[in-house]
């Protein structure tokens, strides 16, 4: 046995696959985080391992300035290509069963490909396992959005687990992989005083904002499954919501990145503020779709949302009454993920806590000051943090974090099947109001808008 892990990746001629995940190897090779692995690339695009690495060498060579192709080559080096069709398991069982899987420490099978195939894809893994001795530990990976609804959701987690153990199973969002979305914990954990003033009596809302520069581009038959509301709410922002709405548990001062009671109690603190998540009247409920949406997938009479607002609020004592506004859309007006929460004030200008995650890794506290010579009038002020003003160097990609997690095995940036099932939860009751109340879904100008427009609109 060589003592390399093995990925196996669905998906590999993907987007994902090609923008991030391809790419997020190549820096960890670069910067010496990883070095024993192999990849086993499947997908269906290209015939043979010379045009999938030309393609690979082109694309990287577009994204990343002063590519350095000695560390390519020993990425490729380390990657196998097979074109291989789920729909035809076959040959591609055939192939995966003389490949010496048992020669490698441990199997980490990831699914970067559509959610429609997942099962398939799964039922698969569970064909090539009965090749693989019980002593060589698997995982499995797997990209949001996990099922489409709570009952699919609980389906595939029964196929999961007849592949692995929970703890072996690790849900994929992205968005818990950036650095800047960690450091709401620290935030919260490590600044008392913010912790507290996150509550109903300093609070008047809160906006969670992911707002999105392009359509859907070549991703139209994904989206026409998924729509903002599985393919952002389910995830990304209950996510954020709950990061930010939990209640941050004691620190651990012996170890705090490692210390796994801290995990484990963040995890639960985190589900009990999505059980407690209450949905508001349809009325509050906004859907859109970008002009261009329907000419773009070729479907006329599509009815899929691109863009959806509502406020959302947390039946506990800290957060009674206070809305967690959602918001999130493509084609709008700006690249920009952020979270903002709005104190309550004594003057028209409101004191504001701005936590932006993308394109810029920032915290804004915005505060009134005296204005020089002008007795007491004031105006308001940023109080700012930026990451890399402050440590000089850019954060890893979330990809890169999450890659060096799976192989290592540590949980602590993923969701977890409770917290995913929850928020399934969540999102069927969503569907069910929007479809009992007939909340249409209303065109908007590509490239207009920018998100915080619609928070005031039919509010
Ligand atoms: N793209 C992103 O930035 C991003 C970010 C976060 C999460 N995700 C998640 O990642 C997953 C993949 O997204 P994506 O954007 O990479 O989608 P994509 O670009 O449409 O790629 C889908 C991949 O699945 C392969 N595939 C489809 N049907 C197949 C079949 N029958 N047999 C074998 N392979 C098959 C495709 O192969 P061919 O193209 O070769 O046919 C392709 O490699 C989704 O769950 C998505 O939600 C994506």
């Amino acid at each position: 046995m060589n003592n390399e892990k093995l990925f196996i990746f669905f998906g590999a001629t993907g987007n994902l696959f090609t923008e991030k995940i391809f790419p997020a190897f190549y820096h960890l090779i670069r910067r010496g985080k990883i070095d024993n692995f192999h990849i086993l690339a499947i997908g269906r695009r290209f015939r043979d391992e010379q045009s999938y690495q030309s393609f690979l060498r082109q694309s990287l060579s577009n994204k990343i300035p002063n590519l350095d192709y000695s560390v390519l080559d020993r990425l490729f080096q380390k990657t196998d290509y097979y074109q291989g069709d789920v729909d035809d398991p076959q040959p591609l069982m055939s192939f995966l069963t003389e490949y010496h899987l048992i020669s490698y420490q441990e199997v980490l099978f990831y699914l970067s490909t559509l959610p429609s195939i997942y099962t398939r894809v799964l039922r698969l893994i569970e064909r090539i396992n009965e090749h693989i001795p019980s002593n060589i530990p698997k995982k499995v990976i797997i990209e949001k959005p996990f099922g489409f609804d709570k009952k699919s959701f609980i389906y595939l987690n029964q196929l999961f687990s007849r592949l692995a153990p929970e703890r072996n199973i690790f849900y994929v969002d992205h968005y818990l992989g950036k650095d800047t979305v960690q450091n709401i914990i620290v935030l919260k954990a490590e600044n008392w005083f913010i912790e507290n003033l996150l509550s109903a009596g300093y609070v008047k809302e809160i906006h969670i904002v992911v707002s999105e520069k392009e359509g859907v581009g070549s991703r139209g038959q994904f989206y026409e499954e998924t729509g903002a509301i599985r393919d952002i709410f389910q995830n990304h922002l209950l996510q954020l919501l709950s990061l930010v709405a939990m209640d941050i548990p004691p620190l651990c001062q012996e170890d705090k990145i490692e210390c796994s009671s801290f995990l484990n109690s963040m995890q639960q603190k985190k589900i009990e503020v999505i059980q407690n998540l209450k949905l508001p009247s349809a009325k509050q409920v906004f859907l859109g779709q970008y002009q261009s949406y329907a000419q773009e997938i070729s479907n006329p009479f599509s009815k899929t949302e691109t863009f959806i607002r509502l406020p959302l609020y947390i039946s506990s004592k800290r957060w009674s009454g206070v809305p967690f506004w959602i918001i999130t859309g493509k084609k709008l007006a700006q690249k920009i993920s952020y979270i903002e929460i709005v104190f309550h004030s004594t003057t028209s200008n409101e004191n504001r806590l701005i936590i932006e995650i993308q394109p810029e890794e920032k915290i804004d506290l915005v505060i009134q000051v005296k204005i020089p010579g002008m007795g007491l009038s004031s105006s308001p002020v940023h109080l700012n943090f930026n990451s890399l003003g402050t440590f000089g160097i850019n954060s890893p990609e979330a990809y890169e974090n999450i890659l060096i997690d799976c192989y290592r095995g540590d949980k602590t940036l993923f969701s977890n099947s409770q917290f995913i099932l929850h928020s399934w939860e969540i999102v069927d009751k969503l569907k069910e109001l929007i479809c009992k109340e007939q909340v249409q879904v209303e065109k908007y100008a590509d490239n207009y808008y920018h998100a915080e427009e619609f928070i005031n609109l039919k509010k």
